[in-house]
């Protein structure tokens, strides 16, 4: 699974990373960090209900 970064529509709400910190890393003002998210197989359940959570849907769910 990998989830894709709209950068421009964070806000720096931080609850993708209350979920699931070990993937979803933001820089030092509370923004996620630029890139896509490639997401192991054992995290998908807690990176989905992340990238769920941003309430500015910054983050979106692609699934290959
Ligand atoms: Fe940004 Fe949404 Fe996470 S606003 S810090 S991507 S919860």
């Amino acid at each position: 699974m990998r989830i894709i970064v709209h950068n421009a529509k964070c806000q720096g709400h931080a609850r993708c990373w209350s979920q699931a910190p070990h993937v979803f890393k933001l820089d030092e003002h509370g923004y996620i960090l630029p890139g896509d998210i490639e997401v192991a197989e054992r995290d998908e359940l807690l990176a989905s209900r992340g990238a769920r959570s941003c309430p500015d849907h910054a983050l979106e769910i692609d699934r290959l």
